[in-house]
């Protein structure tokens, strides 16, 4: 058998520079004319990350607060769980809890003005945006209209968690985060489409690949491939590379209609803690790059999704946070719908057989 037959994995050693690269706060310094307004919170206080860190969710009780998260329960017989309360055995907790207007009045200050000024936001800690905890708010996106949300939303990711204990994971040079300073970002919030978000790979200055973000068909995408592309390559070529101190990355872009202006909404490292989406790391590891070394990169691919693999890629992302993959598979797959529905069946009939026979035994 020749060597060629085996996939060989490739390392793709990835250094602390190139991480600290990809903080929001460094590249968006570079490209600001490419991103939507936000306001950047440096060096968040260490009473704020304790809380972000803490179990559970502590909002603040502001005086006149009309939030409804915080809003007073008016007790009725329906919502009184006073007799809990009284539960002799309910564990008393020592742990001293941090709280947003004891701890860090004057982030919390901030954070209100901040959103005052922009209106809804998308928020995101130095790399990553809490994409896993959406099902904590009631319109299921990122979407933060007040700063109770974006309380909740923080607390509530793992993603959040990553960049805050294991954001130098891998790293060549050391993983250590001692000393490492956090930023909050609040991005004005746009409605974006997400069909129209691409991920582009750059190896050594040119591009390899490029993928859909968004892991759904739309049928609408493949006849406007080319027009991606050259905004692509223009964008990469002539504003990235010139500015960027690295050759290779992973760019995250959004192009709007009509295609005439390109938005860069994140840059991550170029090593395989990045998803590769439709690729894998192995092709994008191997993929050689256009030889004609001008300005523009013709021959990668830009992968899509087509109506044929539409079922392999349409399970909804980060659904392992909130209900069952089961529920989440079937509500994309009519069979399985009916194999979820004939094994719920089958549960209650032998539950239902169970009962009438212990009911026989019994007394
Ligand atoms: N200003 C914004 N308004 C609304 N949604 C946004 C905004 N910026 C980014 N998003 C959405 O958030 C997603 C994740 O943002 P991103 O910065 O790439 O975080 P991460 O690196 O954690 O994936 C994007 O794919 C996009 O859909
Ligand atoms: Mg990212």
């Amino acid at each position: 058998m020749s060597s060629q037959e085996y996939a060989t994995f490739i390392d793709m050693p990835v250094t602390r520079a190139q991480v600290e690269h990809c903080s929001y706060s460094f590249w968006s310094s570079l490209y600001s004319k490419y991103v939507p307004k936000s306001i950047i919170i440096k060096s968040l206080p260490k009473e704020f990350i304790q809380y972000l860190e803490q179990d559970g969710i502590k909002l603040p009780q502001e005086e006149n607060s009309r939030s409804i998260y915080t809003e007073e329960i008016i007790r009725n017989e329906d919502n009184d769980y006073s007799d809990w309360e009284d539960d002799e055995d309910t564990a008393t907790e020592f742990v001293q809890e941090v709280e947003p207007l004891l701890d860090f009045p004057n982030l919390h200050e901030q954070l209100n003005d901040a959103m005052n000024e922009l209106g809804a936001v998308a928020p995101k800690l130095n790399w990553s945006a809490p994409r896993d905890a959406t099902w904590i708010l009631p319109n299921n996106t990122m979407r933060c209209n007040e700063v109770n949300e974006l309380y909740l939303l923080l607390n509530a990711s793992n993603y959040i968690m990553h960049d805050l204990q294991r954001a130098f994971e891998g790293c060549v040079d050391g993983d250590e985060e001692k000393g490492l300073k956090f930023d909050l970002i609040l991005r004005q919030w746009c409605d974006m489409n997400p069909a129209l978000e691409f991920r582009v790979f750059v190896k050594d200055s040119h591009i390899v690949g490029a993928t859909q973000r968004d892991l759904n068909y739309y049928d609408y995408l493949d006849e406007l491939s080319d027009t991606f592309k050259d905004l692509m390559d223009e964008l990469v070529h002539e504003v990235v590379l010139p500015k960027f101190p690295d050759k290779s990355f992973v760019l995250d872009i959004y192009v709007p209609r009509p295609f005439n202006k390109i938005f860069i909404v994140d840059v991550n490292p170029f090593s395989r803690k990045t998803d590769p989406l439709l690729f894998s790391w192995n092709e994008i590891a191997t993929a050689v790059p256009s030889k004609d070394g001008g300005n523009s990169d013709e021959d990668y691919e830009l992968r899509l999704v087509t109506s044929h693999n539409t079922c392999r890629f349409a399970s909804k992302e980060h659904s392992e946070n909130h209900v069952p993959q089961d529920l989440v598979e079937a509500s994309l797959n009519p069979e399985a719908i009916r194999e979820l529905t004939q094994k719920w069946k089958e549960l209650l009939s032998q539950q239902t057989q169970e009962e009438s026979s212990d009911s026989e035994d019994g007394t």
